[in-house]
């Protein structure tokens, strides 16, 4: 029986393989003089299990090169290509690594070989490969750290030792660490628990951890040692940390006991849709110092951040997908409750991988992006709510009260409720005008029915769900005293000469829609007003026949009703999509009309009517 002439080309790489083994063994020695040479083995070498790939020889080739040629040392800790290692480093102490160029020419050229089978004819993809083989790869090395020692004692603000990492990609020095000259390695200590380096992969690459001696009455390194999770890549950082990825965390608003937090956009475009949300969230009180020392470490975080939201569903940290309806562009939502009043909270976006799927892949460290601060109002006024049908843009703190309305959900569906019964009665009102008569027979050349709605829709939500702030605010411009007559949760009143002073002002005893008063019945509380080029482009956008009117700045009810846009774009007033630390867009130049003006609640009184 004659062999087929795939068979013979098997037979004849199995021959070469072996031949090409034997030589290997008796030429390397365990100095491997000649990195030419060695070189120049290893293509050969490599070109042959590539051919026998998949047939025969899928068993772990590196490992067995190692074994055999026995290079490194037992104490290092052999990393294999995006493969993390856990290691716990004593004080003093160094971990050694060894990042072996051997470990990964084989897997790499046999997927160039698989990739040059499918897609290119036989002779240009040797060419390739060749090419690719001479030009040398980069070797990203970085490393977590997934636990510091404890600080000891009360009030005790030290800040832990950073670890420190060592790097030789020479054979002169094979175990870097703080006892060899500083010639023969690049010494890095860690930022906030993260390394991430790279160096051109031309050898084996020689590494250390070292972990730093720390002072014995501020820190136990007896009962809680460093932990490092080290790794190396070729393909991207295994670990990273900062402005890596698009979407950064953007703070909201909050209440006494809970915030809501929002991703940027995280799709590129408005057809994009994501099933699954792409990020997690960690958060920690400031006044825990924990994971101080640890706030770019993905495992870190994961380990100690008081706030976790890991892919086990039992977290206080709370997310969806939210989608603009104005842009479709997608954005991912947080809300974390059970927080403490008046307090400085710091919170992490960070990307892992998707539940179940495998650690050990390029980027399987995961990616902590910069932190964001937020803090917690002081008393119960207000309630963060979100997530509402009309108002879908709505999302900060209204005036709420725990008692009647226990969560943000029940808070929202009273609102929900109201805006939709007041929208559907303006929109009775407005079918009544030619709203869909072809453009001759409009009101308006420039706007129609469509822009009216969208206008009164923004102009409802930002009028009738006050943007709440706790009474003990400070006062500034655009913030304004509301039911000051009632009393707070804990049944005191607000000064008595505030009372003199405001007491016989509807603007300061009511709220701006009477249905709070009367249901939600909050305490005391400050509104930070509309801003006016809400009311405006309500007014511009709308039939003169519903009668719509907007105060002008200096008349009588403009201060108490709107506020104007800082020209820095800083959060001076409301409108919807706005959120505490982001700028807000330039602001829309709209010229107040003369000689018009209405107060809300008669605009709300002609709607209803
Ligand atoms: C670590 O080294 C420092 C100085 O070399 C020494 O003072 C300290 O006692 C050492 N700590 C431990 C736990 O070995
Ligand atoms: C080792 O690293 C240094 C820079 O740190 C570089 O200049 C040198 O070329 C490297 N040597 C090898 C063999 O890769
Ligand atoms: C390698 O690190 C340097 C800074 O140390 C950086 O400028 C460079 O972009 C990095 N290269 C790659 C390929 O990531
Ligand atoms: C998000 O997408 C919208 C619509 O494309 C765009 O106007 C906006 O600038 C984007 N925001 C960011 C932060 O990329
Ligand atoms: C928002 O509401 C929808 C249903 O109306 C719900 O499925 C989703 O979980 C809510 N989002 C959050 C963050 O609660
Ligand atoms: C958003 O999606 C809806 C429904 O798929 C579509 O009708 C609308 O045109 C889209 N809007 C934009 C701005 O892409
Ligand atoms: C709230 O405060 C208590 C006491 O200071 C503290 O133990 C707890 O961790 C805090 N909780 C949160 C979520 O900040
Ligand atoms: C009652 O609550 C208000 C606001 O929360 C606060 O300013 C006031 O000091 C409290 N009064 C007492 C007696 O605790
Ligand atoms: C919804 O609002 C209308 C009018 O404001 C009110 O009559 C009705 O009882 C509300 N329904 C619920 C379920 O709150
Ligand atoms: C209303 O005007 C906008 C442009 O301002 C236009 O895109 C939209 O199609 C118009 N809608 C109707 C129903 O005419
Ligand atoms: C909330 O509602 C309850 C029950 O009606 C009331 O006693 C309390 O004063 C209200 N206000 C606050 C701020 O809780």
């Amino acid at each position: 029986m004659s062999l087929s002439p795939l068979q013979s080309r098997l037979a004849a790489s199995l021959l070469a393989s072996l031949l090409v083994f034997v030589l290997y063994f008796l030429v390397a020695s365990p100095q491997l003089a000649a990195a030419q040479e060695l070189d120049a083995h290893k293509i050969t070498y490599n070109d042959i299990s590539l051919e026998v790939q998949g047939q025969l020889y899928e068993p772990d080739f590196p490992q067995f090169d190692r074994s055999i040629i026995g290079r490194a040392p037992s104490s290092f800790t052999s990393l294999i290509n995006n493969v993390a290692s856990d290691t716990n480093v004593q004080i003093n102490n160094t971990a050694l690594f060894v990042f072996e160029i051997s470990s990964v020419s084989v897997r790499t050229e046999q997927e160039t070989a698989e990739l040059r089978r499918a897609a290119l004819p036989e002779e240009d993809a040797s060419e390739a490969a060749i090419e690719r083989r001479q030009s040398p790869r980069t070797l990203y090395i970085s490393a977590n750290t997934c636990q510091q020692p404890k600080r000891i004692g009360d009030n005790n603000n030290a800040e832990v030792p950073q670890l420190v990492l060592y790097i030789s990609n020479s054979t002169d020095n094979t175990s870097p660490g703080p006892d060899q000259s500083a010639g023969k390695q690049q010494r890095l200590v860690f930022k906030e628990g993260a390394i991430v380096y790279n160096t051109t992969l031309r050898g084996d690459v020689y590494f250390s951890v070292f972990a730093p001696n720390v002072a014995a009455d501020k820190f136990d390194a007896t009962a809680s040692p460093y932990s490092v999770q080290v790794a190396a890549s070729i393909d991207e950082p295994y670990h990273s940390y900062s402005n890596v990825r698009r979407a950064e965390l953007v703070w909201i608003d909050s209440d006494a006991s809970a915030t809501l937090l929002t991703t940027k956009n995280v799709t590129s475009s408005p057809s994009e849709l994501l099933s699954t949300p792409p990020y997690i969230m960690f958060a920690q009180n400031r006044d825990d110092m924990t994971i101080n020392g640890m706030r770019n470490s993905y495992c870190g975080l994961s380990k100690w951040a008081q706030m976790r939201q890991l892919y086990d569903g039992k977290s206080r940290i709370k997310t969806g997908l939210r989608v603009d309806s104005l842009t479709n562009m997608t954005r991912q939502e947080f809300y974390l409750d059970g927080l403490n009043s008046s307090s400085r909270y710091m919170g992490f976006l960070a990307s892992y991988q998707e539940p179940g799927s495998k650690r050990d892949v390029p980027g399987g460290g995961g990616v902590v992006l910069r932190q964001t601060d937020f803090e917690t109002k002081p008393d119960g006024a207000c309630t963060v709510i979100f997530n509402l049908t009309l108002c879908d843009g709505l999302q900060y703190a209204a005036p709420g009260n725990t008692t009647l309305f226990p969560d943000s959900q029940s808070l929202a569906a009273f609102y929900d409720n109201y805006t939709q019964t007041m929208y559907s009665n303006f929109d009775k009102a407005l079918q009544q005008v030619a709203c869909d008569a072809p453009p001759e027979g409009q009101w308006s050349l420039v706007r129609n029915c469509t822009d009216c709605r969208r206008a009164y829709k923004d102009w409802l939500c930002s009028v009738a769900i006050p943007r709440c702030e706790d009474f003990s605010s400070t006062d500034r411009p655009n913030l304004q005293m509301r039911n000051i007559k009632a009393p707070f949760a804990n049944g005191s009143f607000v000064d008595q000469a505030l009372l003199d002073k405001y007491g016989d002002q509807l603007a300061y005893t009511s709220s701006r829609n009477p249905a709070i008063d009367l249901q939600v019945q909050p305490g005391p509380y400050k509104e930070l007003l509309p801003c006016d080029d809400v009311c405006y482009n309500l007014y511009q956008s709308c039939p003169a026949a519903l009668g719509f009117g907007c105060p002008v700045p200096g008349s009588i009810g403009f201060d108490t009703s709107y506020g104007k846009r800082n020209p820095d774009g800083s959060l001076s007033c409301n409108y919807q999509g706005s959120a505490n630390n982001i700028p807000s867009a330039a602001p829309v130049s709209l010229l107040p009309p003369h000689g018009i003006f209405c107060f809300v609640l008669v605009v709300l009184a002609a709607v209803l009517a």
